[in-house]
């Protein structure tokens, strides 16, 4: 249970609410997002109930209905109601709550459990369901990585979402795409939750102290050089705790919370991810996408002036990182000062 902020006895004024454009035809979306638009503070029960043309009782029904989804919502009387934590499984009302609060319009899949998200936006698209839209699970049974590894995905503290798009471009305009997904995710968690030393593994890490905290899989699907569709695939460790990891993850895994100490809303950051996502994948396809990433690679370049080997395919490559170039290639710098541009391809530090 990831609790809200605590302490403010306050009951907010309705109209700081401003809780214009929610519809109060669907009274459950109504009340999480007044409750959200409040939170910490309390929101009036009257309020609710004159907004909604319901009795008092009405709305505690519906709010104790709220309750058995896993919500913490405290009740407090001449005060009203205040959401005061979230469980660490996803809820779809609370979910759809941050995407309106996110102004996200997109249509999301939420299940319990899948073989994978990025397997199920696949279906979705063949199945002619039309992107964007988002699938996201509590749990996935296969979840995957790149170079047919495997993604731990338990139930509970983490988040596993794929968004799936219908870009009709040229190929080349999204070569960068998983880059400027990497910089523009990562940028925002630190703002978001303050940790200084994050930073883009090249091509699709994230790393939090050294350790992997979320990891990204992008596949597309080509037809004569135009990308028909693209599944956005992102695993992010949350309020998961490291040591119910397999061994073999255990040191070179992280979570926000082992790094922070403390619980991360989890419902938040999957509406704020989504909109981070869409927006940095319209950027990618501006003309000066690709010096535009060079300067924000910069900061969060994990590899920069390390020594490393890439495996590309049957070819080996070792020499000094030193950034990437504006077709998102890393750039090897060899002992003889020679560069050279590798295009894909699976990074090790050298001892
Ligand atoms: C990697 O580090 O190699 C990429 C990991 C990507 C994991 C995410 S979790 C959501 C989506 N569904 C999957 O099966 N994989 C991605």
């Amino acid at each position: 249970m990831a609790k809200y902020p605590k302490g403010i006895r306050k009951v907010l004024h309705p109209s700081k609410v401003k809780a214009k454009g929610i519809k109060t035809n669907d009274p459950n979306a109504f009340l999480l997002s007044s409750l959200l638009k409040a939170s910490p503070q309390f929101i009036s029960g009257n309020y609710l109930a004159e907004k909604l043309k319901m009795s008092r009782v009405g709305i505690w029904s519906r709010i104790d209905k709220l309750r058995k989804t896993g919500l913490l919502i405290e009740a407090c009387q001449n005060r009203g109601y205040r959401l005061a934590g979230e469980p660490n499984t996803l809820v779809r009302p609370l979910l759809e709550a941050w995407f309106k609060e996110c102004k996200l319009e997109y249509p999301f899949h939420l299940l319990d459990r899948v073989d994978s998200t990025n397997s199920e936006a696949e279906r979705l698209l063949a199945s002619g369901h039309r992107a964007p839209f988002i699938v996201l699970s509590h749990q996935q049974e296969k979840g995957r990585g790149r170079m047919g590894r495997k993604w731990h995905s338990p139930k509970g503290g983490n988040l596993y979402l794929s968004i799936a798009l219908q870009p009709n471009v040229e190929l080349v305009k999204f070569r960068n795409f998983t880059l400027w997904q990497g910089v523009s995710i990562g940028k925002f968690l630190q703002k978001h939750t303050g940790v200084e030393d994050l930073r883009v593994k090249w091509p699709n890490d994230l790393l939090l102290n050294n350790r992997k905290l979320a990891g990204m899989l992008t596949e597309a699907s080509i037809d004569c050089d135009q990308v028909r569709s693209i599944v956005f695939g992102f695993g992010l460790n949350i309020n998961s705790s490291i040591k119910q990891f397999p061994n073999d993850l255990q040191n070179i895994s992280t979570s926000l919370k082992e790094e922070t100490g403390m619980e991360w809303r989890i419902h938040e950051l999957a509406a704020k991810i989504v909109r981070v996502s869409i927006k940095a994948s319209k950027e990618c396809m501006k003309e000066d996408s690709g010096e535009k990433l060079l300067q924000q690679w910069e900061e969060m370049d994990f590899l920069k002036g390390q020594k490393v080997t890439i495996q590309s395919g049957k070819d080996q490559f070792s020499g000094k990182a030193n950034g990437i170039d504006a077709s998102g290639a890393l750039i090897l710098q060899a002992r003889n000062g020679k560069r050279k541009a590798v295009n894909s391809g699976e990074v090790s530090l050298q001892k």
